[in-house]
């Protein structure tokens, strides 16, 4: 990872500057080092994420004009564009800075800082491991003009997160079986991160039936992840949360298999468990006052001789039954023995992250998750966190009446909703609603933003690790739900 330096002067390695440029209808504001009019001629417009490199004079560094877009629109999340805008402008360098402070006054230094070094870190993200040539980019090190050292901390701490679910959402599902994410997991215990991991024999002690549903058709062993973060501060006073993730490190559909097609992007299964597991091991390091615990069911979806049938019958852990009727609607059976548990904890708020349904890709597209669930304040919690770190989220229903379209012929509940996948993202969440005991939760669907196509913005292409800044941003002053 990139290295982030406050610096009150630019230091003379310094090989190039980003400043930025606000456009306002047809004229450009930029601080008194940028020419303005040499932008004018060459048609830089200061759109947001448009860069420029001016060539420098004898011995000084290169200018590279940042575009910071509408000033009147202009916020963290454009910053953080910004941000990853000028980092990749200057992959050719090995020392950069950067100087914006047009603006700094509106947002506060610690916010506005955070959000920039946030942008340079993760728009410089590269998933290398299995490249001959490394495709990084050359940047060694950013000073940033005037920023605060903490907000800069902040920044890495964040980005490590992030960083962490990336690598595992994009390690091919061949290397990270179940077995191994939870060695990683295993990896990041330490004082106030507790991990515990259960085995296969233990998710068959603890009757945990939709994991055991969806594993058996893999040669490849499940396991369930807990977490545990305590805050230094008396534990009893703070809100108590738990998180569960969609851990499947590989969905080939089972035997109502995918096509060719739709398996391709299926490592990034377990994007909803790599999130929760980057947010925990941020929230030890960021000392936050809440108590928080982590569940990811771990295992993959596949169609071996011994696997779950269409038809087939299980009970999961709370001792409801579920039909299989479509093998490929497996997130739903493991989240339902993750959320059974995290009931039975009982905390004031459960949240779940799942890439859960090809349909809300369809309602919301790639960059937007859906949320749904049962308690108003939660909810409005998480789309505030949403709005705040740029994790688009947009409210779904929970239809009581749609709850007939997971009756079963035979058993409490059918895996699949109503003919045709209609409102099928909705059917998925009313079947987690099942699991839920009365405490307050939310069920994010990111199987949209989960994975990026594109180098845009501050996302990389491959996993996006969306989730994590959410979740940490939620964190920071998170209150306990008021019931509806
Ligand atoms: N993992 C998929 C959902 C998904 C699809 C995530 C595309 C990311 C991109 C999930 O397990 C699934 O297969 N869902 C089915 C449910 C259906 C069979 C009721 C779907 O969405 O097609
Ligand atoms: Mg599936
Ligand atoms: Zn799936």
């Amino acid at each position: 990872m990139i290295k982030l330096e406050s610096a009150s002067q630019i230091p003379s390695e310094v090989q190039a500057i980003g400043f930025g440029v606000f456009s306002q209808g047809s004229t450009l504001e930029a601080g008194d080092k940028i020419d303005v009019s040499i932008l004018k001629q060459v048609g830089f417009e200061a759109k947001l994420g448009q860069t420029y490199l001016m060539s420098p004079g004898q011995g000084s560094p290169v200018s590279i004009a940042i575009g910071l877009g509408d000033k009147s629109k202009f916020d963290l999340d454009a910053l953080r564009k910004s941000g990853a805008a000028f980092i990749r402008a200057s992959k050719n360098y090995t020392t950069v800075a950067i100087e914006i402070d047009l603006v700094e006054d509106d947002f506060g230094p610690q916010g506005f800082y955070q959000a920039l070094g946030e942008g340079v870190l993760l728009g410089s993200y590269s998933f290398d491991t299995y490249r001959s040539n490394s495709q990084d980019n050359k940047v060694e090190k950013v000073f940033i003009k005037k920023a605060p050292q903490q907000a800069l901390q902040k920044a890495e701490l964040i980005a490590e997160a992030v960083y962490l679910a990336r690598d595992l959402v994009n390690e091919p599902a061949g290397k990270l079986s179940p077995s191994h994410f939870a060695e990683i997991a295993q990896g990041l215990a330490n004082e106030v991160l507790e991990v515990q991991v259960w085995d296969e024999q233990t998710i068959k002690d603890e009757k945990l039936g939709g994991v055991l549903a969806v594993s058996r058709g893999s040669f490849e062993p499940p396991r369930l992840i807990k977490m545990e973060y305590k805050p230094p501060t008396d534990i009893a006073s703070v809100p108590s949360v738990v998180l569960v993730g969609k851990g499947i490190t590989f969905d080939s559909g089972g035997l109502s298999l995918k096509s060719a097609e739709g398996m391709m992007t299926m490592k990034t299964d377990m994007s909803g468990g790599a999130a929760v597991v980057g947010a925990m091991s941020a929230l030890a390091k960021l000392s936050l006052p809440v108590h928080v615990i982590a569940i990811v069911p771990v295992t993959e979806n596949m169609p071996g001789g011994r696997a779950t049938k269409p038809g087939d019958v299980f009970r999961a852990r709370n001792g409801k039954t579920i039909e299989v009727l479509n093998t490929d609607a497996e997130g739903r059976l493991i989240l339902a023995d993750g959320l059974s548990l995290a009931s039975e904890i009982n905390p004031d708020a459960i949240i779940d992250l799942a890439t859960l349904t090809g349909a809300c890709v369809v309602a919301l597209g790639r960059e937007i998750a859906g949320v749904m669930g049962n308690n108003q304040s939660l909810v409005d919690q998480i789309l505030k966190a949403a709005h705040s770190t740029g994790e688009a989220c947009w409210q779904l229903p929970l239809p009581s009446q749609y709850r007939k379209h997971i009756e079963s012929e035979i058993a409490d509940m059918k895996n699949i909703g109503a003919s045709g996948g209609q409102a099928g993202t909705l059917s998925a969440a009313l079947l987690l609603e099942e699991f839920v005991g009365e405490q307050p939760w939310a069920h994010l669907d990111i199987a949209g933003p989960a994975r990026s196509d594109n180098n845009e913005g501050y996302w990389t292409k491959g996993g996006s690790g969306f989730g994590v800044r959410l979740l940490i941003d939620l964190f920071e002053s998170f209150t306990v739900p008021v019931k509806d």
